[in-house]
């Protein structure tokens, strides 16, 4: 906001360029009695009206008063006040010394300039009046106009350590190409008024500042940076018309986290190992029992053009409680509830917590989060799930991809996806997908024609490198930095690249 003083300058830069066709902001803010502060802020407002003016700017060595320099401008150099302190009768030269501060010098600078005379033990005035050369020369300075002062003078000052020489940054202004020294104050906001007046039509505005830091607000909740990219991600996935699964089931059985995935009880993945089994309670209350029925069937001795995993198959293993292992446990839920409620074409997506019994280190936590998208269509092909995995990756900024051929036991063909990473110059993965097999999605009731393309990352790979973290532990738990939360960006996820492994 522009106060009436600060118009007033820039109205007398104006003015000044008309006469002059330049202006130099310290010579400027001596001439018309300005600091050079306001001088320079007043030519910084106009150089953002446009091209009103054109603002060079120069180096420059000027002096400065030193604090004993700034001392004698105020209260005039030693002679003077020696001089001025003086009767008419004089005073006698012990008493000088004795009283005067500085009195050596006084008295031989007095005498020098013939303001003093001694007559036998007394000093005297030797004229009537004086003009104090140092004081004026030293206030000169002061205000920025050294060009008043010789330069042996300024030397002389410079050794009595009255002035120093510093540097200093001043605005060559001249006439810019819409030059004129009528310019209205800038509306800084477009109000209801104005419109309805029409007076907008006749005001200038002034432009956004975008490099502005902005106000430092109350701080109140943040979300932690993870929930921040989660949320950011939700947001993709939105946009591309995606319904987000319930994910509030930490707790899952084995039946839907693996059973109900084709996978085998057998499988490695299963042993106490690799899954957190909850002791209390052990077992899943139910599971919708003709459905139960037809996996178990699948898995023992096959269907759907399947010869199943060829074992027995035990409802007890299927029972046991867990900590869900991935998201995909959910996927399945859900598959299952839209096959019995009459299945229509679905994009769903889930993001949330999974476990795994794991190793810690810097990379690998227990519990991660992952970011899971399937879609159920007819007649779907892996062509659409390679289109819909590019078009989400495209979304937070990764376009070079790659697929290669994996195994999950509920997919079929399954891929890893890889991306380029520019910075390492390799081909980094990035995540995991595939078309759901038809031993998982007939048992539960799908049609024949539908099928489901599926895939998934973990939020904490593209978390740890948008935040530039090496050790997940930073990321996650007591060792996170509340900096890390307070001065974390609005938005990241365009600055995701990946540059490792996904799990
Ligand atoms: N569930 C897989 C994992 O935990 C990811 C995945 C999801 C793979 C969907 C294929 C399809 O890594």
């Amino acid at each position: 906001n522009m106060g009436a003083e600060g118009m007033d300058v820039q109205q007398q830069i104006l003015h000044a360029l008309e006469k002059n066709g330049v202006v130099i902001s310290n010579e400027f803010a001596v001439s018309e009695k300005e600091t050079h502060q306001k001088v320079v802020g007043a030519i910084k407002s106009l150089e953002s009206l446009g091209n009103v003016i054109n603002v060079k700017q120069i180096a420059l060595k000027t002096w400065e008063c030193t604090d004993e320099g700034n001392n004698l401008a105020t209260s005039g150099s030693h002679e003077a006040r020696l001089f001025n302190s003086l009767p008419p009768e004089g005073r006698s030269l012990t008493d000088i010394k004795a009283s005067f501060p500085n009195s050596n010098f006084a008295l031989g600078a007095a005498m020098k300039n013939k303001w003093l005379k001694k007559e036998g033990e007394k000093v005297i005035p030797a004229v009537s009046a004086i003009e104090d050369e140092v004081q004026i020369h030293l206030k000169a300075i002061a205000a920025g106009g050294e060009n008043s002062v010789p330069d042996k003078i300024k030397a002389e000052y410079k050794k009595r350590k009255l002035i120093k020489e510093v540097d200093m940054t001043v605005f060559e202004v001249s006439k810019g190409s819409a030059f004129t020294t009528s310019v209205m104050k800038q509306e800084a906001e477009l109000t209801k008024e104005m419109i309805e007046s029409g007076q907008w039509k006749g005001k200038t505005f002034k432009p956004f500042n975008f490099k502005s830091k902005g106000r430092i607000e109350q701080r109140s909740g943040y979300l932690h940076p993870l929930m921040q990219l989660r949320s950011e991600f939700r947001q993709i996935f939105l946009e591309m018309g995606f319904t987000e699964m319930p994910t509030n089931n930490y707790v899952e059985s084995a039946f839907w986290n693996f059973d109900a995935l084709f996978q085998p009880q057998q499988h490695p993945a299963r042993d106490a190992h690799d899954t957190f089994y909850v002791a209390e309670p052990g077992k899943t209350i139910s599971v919708p029992e003709d459905y139960l029925q037809k996996v178990k069937k699948t898995h023992s001795s096959g269907g759907y053009g399947s010869i199943g995993y060829q074992y027995d198959w035990s409802r007890e293993e299927a029972h046991k409680n867990l900590l869900r292992t991935h998201t995909t446990a959910v996927s399945a839920r859900m598959l299952y509830k839209l096959a019995q409620e009459g299945f229509q074409p679905v994009k769903f997506f889930s993001i949330d917590r999974v476990f795994r019994n794991e190793t810690l280190d810097a990379t690998h936590l227990a519990e991660f989060n992952q970011i899971e998208g399937v879609v159920a269509d007819y007649s779907l092909s892996i062509k659409n799930l390679m289109g819909l995995i590019k078009g989400f990756f495209e979304k937070i900024g990764i376009t070079k991809l790659r697929f290669k051929p994996a195994y999950n036991p509920y997919t079929e063909p399954s891929m890893e996806i890889f991306s380029y990473h520019e910075g390492l110059k390799k081909w980094v993965e990035v995540g995991n997908s595939g078309m759901f097999r038809p031993e998982m999605l007939r048992p539960m009731g799908i049609p024949e024609k539908v099928t489901v393309a599926a895939w998934g990352l973990s939020l904490e790979r593209p978390a740890m490198i948008m935040y530039g973290i090496n050790n997940i532990r930073e990321l996650v738990g007591p060792r996170v930095k509340m900096e890390l939360i307070l001065d974390n960006p609005l938005c990241t996820i365009d600055k995701w690249t990946p540059t490792g492994n996904n799990s």
